[in-house]
């Protein structure tokens, strides 16, 4: 039996093409595609500047050294997110605080948020959870009001728009990251993102990409043409022009990508409405979704069944998934103290969550299929 995943990239011959192009140029690394890359995601999402770097996670990284996070500095972010989301605090000697969600679109609580702000506070990363945004503005508000920088984490919801703009615009935040990974709206294989208004926050994330190393604005005078400075402790976090060559050819096709899996959320939305064993997401007021990942929510008589329910639709050729455990439960960060408990909405919803397929290449039988053996696994439970 053919497993339907959860998620799945689309590649075709256009984009195979244009990366097999960059692999016969000149320049594999660092020439000329990387900023055509940055371009076309600026233009798509109406910021000024872009980076493009080797993960999201990369760009979660730099983002976080762009905003100053130092030893001692708190950034408050969600539990239901990927572990990167935290995570980057870590790497920069911060400590990652987590905010409960909101019951009906399991991103970040701002109520939450301002609950958990003190002198140590330093940034914000609010995650557009399944490609739903946040209520960016209210997030942007008590930012403004703390002296806080906020960096959104869209690795879920490229293509998707908050008050009809695109999210990457950072018109409520200070930076946008961006993931690539091949369950992404669009992949380079591994590749991310940051995205941003501010000059000074870009100059510091160009530094941080390339080992701190810098070519201009020398604070000594240049021994001679060979002659660049290192000025802070950077990465290598460069992507590859065949990876920003597929990028280029992926971005052309991306709302044509969220326009599919509109559909098949629609799809679905129809078929399960009122159903009595699980509850959807509520789509955000006022935003638009880029539909990443497709949550079901089990209903309280079926959640105490959810490792079974879970079992039998990978028996059933789904390639279910849980998105996400708590990034607290992980035996790392209950190493570093963090209690269970700290957010119940969250831990509530860890315990009913299963993410059904949905990507752009869907056919109609795979939805079809999709529909009925959910369904069909549910009948068994009642
Ligand atoms: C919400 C979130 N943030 C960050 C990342 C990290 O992105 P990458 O896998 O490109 O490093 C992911 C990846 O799954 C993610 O889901």
């Amino acid at each position: 039996m053919k497993i339907i995943p959860y998620g799945h990239q689309s590649i075709d011959r256009h984009d195979i093409k244009q990366v097999i192009a960059v692999l016969k140029s000149d320049w594999i690394t660092q020439g000329p595609k990387i900023k055509e890359f940055e371009d076309d995601l600026c233009r798509y999402t109406g910021a000024r500047f872009c980076l493009a770097v080797s993960s999201g996670t990369a760009a979660l990284h730099v983002a976080c050294l762009a905003a100053g996070v130092q030893r001692g500095d708190e950034v408050i972010t969600t539990p239901i997110t990927f572990a990167a989301s935290a995570n980057c605090a870590l790497y920069c000697g911060g400590k990652p605080v987590f905010a409960d969600v909101q019951k009906d679109t399991i991103n970040i609580d701002p109520f939450a948020i301002s609950k958990k702000i003190n002198t140590k506070t330093k940034v914000l990363i609010p995650v557009h959870f399944a490609g739903y945004p946040c209520d960016l503005k209210e997030i942007n508000r008590i930012a403004k009001k703390n002296n806080l920088i906020v960096i959104e984490d869209a690795a879920h919801a490229l293509g998707a728009t908050y008050q009809n703009k695109k999210i990457g615009s950072c018109t409520y935040s200070d930076m946008t990251v961006l993931s690539f990974h091949p369950v992404k709206t669009i992949t380079t294989g591994e590749g991310g993102a940051v995205l941003t208004n501010s000059k000074s926050l870009y100059e510091k994330l160009v530094m941080f990409r390339n080992h701190g190393i810098t070519k201009s604005n020398f604070k000594r005078a240049p021994e001679g043409e060979w002659y660049h400075e290192m000025r802070c402790l950077g990465y290598n976090y460069r992507i590859t022009d065949f990876q920003a060559a597929l990028g280029i050819s992926q971005l052309r096709k991306v709302d044509s990508f969220i326009k599919a899996r509109q559909s098949i959320a629609d799809i679905y939305k129809k078929a399960f409405s009122g159903n009595p064993y699980f509850d959807l997401l509520s789509e955000p007021r006022g935003a638009q979704s880029s539909h990443h990942l497709f949550a079901i929510l089990l209903k309280d008589h079926y959640k105490r069944e959810r490792k079974q329910i879970f079992a039998n639709l990978r028996k059933n050729g789904l390639g279910v998934q849980v998105h996400y455990i708590p990034v607290y439960f992980h035996p790392y960060y209950q190493q570093l103290g963090f209690k269970r408990g700290i957010c119940p909405v969250a831990e509530d919803f860890y315990q009913r969550e299963i993410s059904i397929p949905i990507y752009q290449s869907m056919s109609k039988a795979a939805m079809q299929s999709v529909i009925k053996k959910v369904l069909k696994v549910f009948t068994g439970y009642r």
